[in-house]
């Protein structure tokens, strides 16, 4: 069409465009990888295809269930069409089995089960590295309120129980994922909070269930094996890509890759949300 997009945000995995309308933007999936709040950086053919694929798959499916997403639509291999939210600046993960800075901060020995799924607050800040916080801090510095928090959790912990299912179907382990939400605000000044930014093997830790096989983005952090080939093996699982993968010879297979992107709009369809409270869009100036 040759309009030129406005660029709204470069982040470490993905760029962000202006949507076709105001309440719309596309995210442009990279191909970078970062580690270690991008002490340690890469670029890696296929990375983005693939998470591009499964998280508008997983965000479709969780809308089947009733979770409020940002997700529009596939646009191509690369881009998915969301809806433009307010993010609220806390990463929430979800834990199963321990692992990464868990282990690292509390001495617990990776692969330890938990009793039950721990849900950790992080403040979304590069510059301090993402400090772990409490829910008593989100609601001090006003970063969410109790009711926003409540709808936050509970969607955590559906959101987990519903990949854990679908991931051990697979033979996969669902070890801990992060998720990010935003806000969106109605006709009538109801608040709206949805799934937001991304759900991939970039943000989940998955183990094979009969190998203990690391498939998502610790291969990269820790030199465990090539990223890609964890990647495919999690999209294949999922039935998103063909038997012999998305790659040929290191670059991506395009007659496979353009027939991803159609497969999820299809499923696209009217949502109904249910609102938080109703209140006014604080006016920033
Ligand atoms: N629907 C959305 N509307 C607005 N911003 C979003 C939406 N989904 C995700 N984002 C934000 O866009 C950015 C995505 O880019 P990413 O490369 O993941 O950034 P980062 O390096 O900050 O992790 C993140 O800051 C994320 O919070
Ligand atoms: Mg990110």
């Amino acid at each position: 069409m040759g309009t030129k997009r406005t660029k709204i945000y470069e982040g470490k995995a993905k760029i962000l465009y202006e949507g076709p309308t105001s309440d719309t933007v596309v995210h442009y999936f990279k191909d970078d990888a970062t580690a270690f709040n991008a002490e340690k950086k890469a670029t890696i053919a296929g990375k983005g295809v693939l998470n591009n694929r499964i998280s508008s798959h997983i965000m479709t499916k969780l809308e089947g269930i009733g979770i409020p997403t940002h997700f529009l639509r596939s646009m191509n291999m690369r881009e998915q069409l969301t809806r433009k939210v307010e993010i609220i600046p806390v990463e929430v993960v979800v834990r199963n089995i321990a692992a990464g800075s868990l282990c690292k901060r509390l001495g617990v020995k990776e692969g330890t089960y938990l009793a039950k799924p721990l849900v950790e607050f992080y403040y979304k800040d590069d510059a301090l590295g993402d400090p772990l916080i409490s829910e008593d801090h989100i609601i001090t510095f006003g970063w969410a309120d109790p009711y926003e928090m409540e709808e936050i959790v509970a969607m955590a912990w559906r959101i987990n129980d519903y990949l854990n299912g679908m991931f051990m179907g697979l033979g996969l382990k669902l070890v801990d994922f992060k998720v990010e939400f935003g806000r969106l605000w109605g006709e009538y000044g109801e608040l709206y909070i949805l799934l937001a930014d991304e759900i991939s093997p970039d943000t989940c830790r998955l183990w094979d269930t009969e190998t203990g096989e690391k498939l998502d983005k610790d291969r990269f952090r820790f030199d465990l094996g090539d990223l890609v080939e964890g990647y495919q093996e999690i999209a294949k699982r999922l039935g998103l890509i063909p038997e012999g993968g998305l790659m040929k010879e290191g670059e991506i297979n395009e007659d496979v890759a353009s027939q991803l992107e159609e497969i999820e709009n299809e499923l696209a369809k009217e949502r109904k949300f249910k609102a938080v409270k109703t209140t006014k869009k604080p006016q920033k100036n």
